[in-house]
């Protein structure tokens, strides 16, 4: 590739950062005007904070859910999605937290129930010594393959994790779901149930389509080894904790793809009862597909894997103490300066830098375009195909992606 087509590429990210930069200037305006809908934090003067509320400080889960706000929480979970990669990423694959003995000498955790034959008991792995602390051990599907002793440990880690959060009606919730929906017991605590609005189907299978079981399936296979160096750092804690927040923030990404089918369902809902009546799901998925919106999503999780990956250039950062007009021109330039050397990083291929404990920002871009695009169109189709009455084609089953990725493939800008 030219140097010509280098810089277009680099001046294209430089606009799209500049329209960034103007769109915070224009939020700053909008939050200064008298028709703010929320009151600012600093207005919770002692004098006002213990007198009586005003109807302005309580809202419900209703005005919380709205549409406007989904789509500012699709853009804010790249944020969340690249930091909890970056984190992962920090940490060797450390496959040696799933094997059985894999570290030994931790002991009996305390408060554990013992298994009747108790020598089963004496060696655990890591996870499985994290685990037991909070429930009751069953074994029984230990398998020796690591990819699935993995599978397994995790499992029980989410029992855990899944039985708690849905005693407080995290699953509940539309925005929500388990990866174990089917270990978790009925909540039977008089918390009350939480009024949600009516952004989804009034189907209770439709809204309750869940793909974790392939989200899962390619996590372990295919994003853990392309973003975590092999070997092993003895950070286990910590990896598996990891791969938890990873896992989550992926799931409530691809699952938007329901409130995003409701709307457009809701757009034309003849459209889409036809081509779902004629089993025509490519129709469907052509429908949903808007190729300008999805180099957008590829471009910006670039850049903000590049930015964020970074270290900053405190050195270009200005001195506070200048006088404010001075010195919010000079962050602003300074914070320019910053997006072009994050610009042209982006589109330099730096694969090898994972092994020093970074993604390479291609590796995120090509995590959205393989994985969290295509899963987010396959929810969006089989929600589709439900809420116009009917099954969904077998390739838009939840353990499996219509188009199946066995490798993640960074995009070359070269
Ligand atoms: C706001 O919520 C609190 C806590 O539930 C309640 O005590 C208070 O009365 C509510 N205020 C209004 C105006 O409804």
């Amino acid at each position: 590739m030219s140097n010509n087509n280098v810089n277009e590429v680099t001046m294209m990210n430089l606009l799209l950062l500049l329209s960034l930069l103007t769109l915070s200037v224009t939020c700053h305006g909008f939050q200064n005007s008298p028709q703010r809908r929320w009151p600012p934090l600093s207005s919770s003067s002692s004098s006002t904070l213990h007198s009586s509320t005003t109807t302005d400080d309580n809202i419900t889960t209703k005005d919380v859910l709205s549409l406007s706000s989904i789509r500012s929480t699709l853009i804010r979970q790249e944020e969340t999605i690249i930091f909890a990669l970056i984190e992962r990423a920090q940490f060797r694959r450390n496959e040696v937290v799933y094997q059985k003995g894999g570290v030994p000498g931790l002991g009996w955790p305390v408060g554990a129930v013992r298994s009747e034959n108790e020598e089963e008991d004496e060696e655990l792995s890591f996870l499985d010594f994290m685990l037991i602390g909070t429930v009751s051990y069953i074994c029984g599907c230990c398998k020796t393959d690591s990819m699935l002793m993995i599978y397994v440990y995790i499992n029980k880690l989410y029992f855990t994790q899944e039985v708690l959060h849905s005693a407080v009606r995290r699953y509940e919730s539309i925005e929500e779901h388990a990866f174990f929906p089917s270990k978790l017991p009925k909540r039977t605590n008089s918390l009350s149930t939480l009024d949600y609005p009516d952004l989804l189907s009034q189907d209770a299978d439709t809204n309750g389509l869940n793909w974790n079981p392939i989200l899962y399936n390619k996590y372990l296979n295919l994003i853990v080894p392309a973003i975590a160096a092999k070997g092993d750092d003895e950070q286990y804690g910590s990896t598996v904790l990891a791969d938890i927040n990873v896992l989550q923030a992926l799931s409530k990404r691809i699952h938007y793809g329901k409130f995003v089918a409701e709307s457009k369902y809701r757009s034309d809902p003849d459209g889409f009862q036809k081509l779902v009546d004629a089993g025509d799901a490519d129709g469907v998925m052509k429908l949903l597909t808007n190729e300008k919106v999805e180099e957008q999503v590829l471009t910006r999780a670039r850049l903000k894997a590049t930015t964020y990956g970074r270290e900053p250039l405190l050195a270009a950062m200005p001195k506070v103490h200048s006088n404010a007009g001075d010195s919010a021109t000079a962050i602003i330039a300074s914070a320019a300066a910053m997006a072009v050397v994050a610009a042209c990083e982006a589109v330099q291929n730096t694969a090898e830098e994972t092994l020093k404990g970074k993604v390479d920002p291609g590796m995120i871009e090509a995590i959205y375009k393989q994985l969290i695009i295509p899963m987010t169109k396959d929810v969006e189709v089989a929600y589709l195909f439900m809420r116009c009455g009917r099954e969904p084609p077998e390739e838009y089953s939840c353990d499996r992606m219509s188009l199946d990725v066995v490798e993640l493939e960074p995009r070359k800008i070269s």
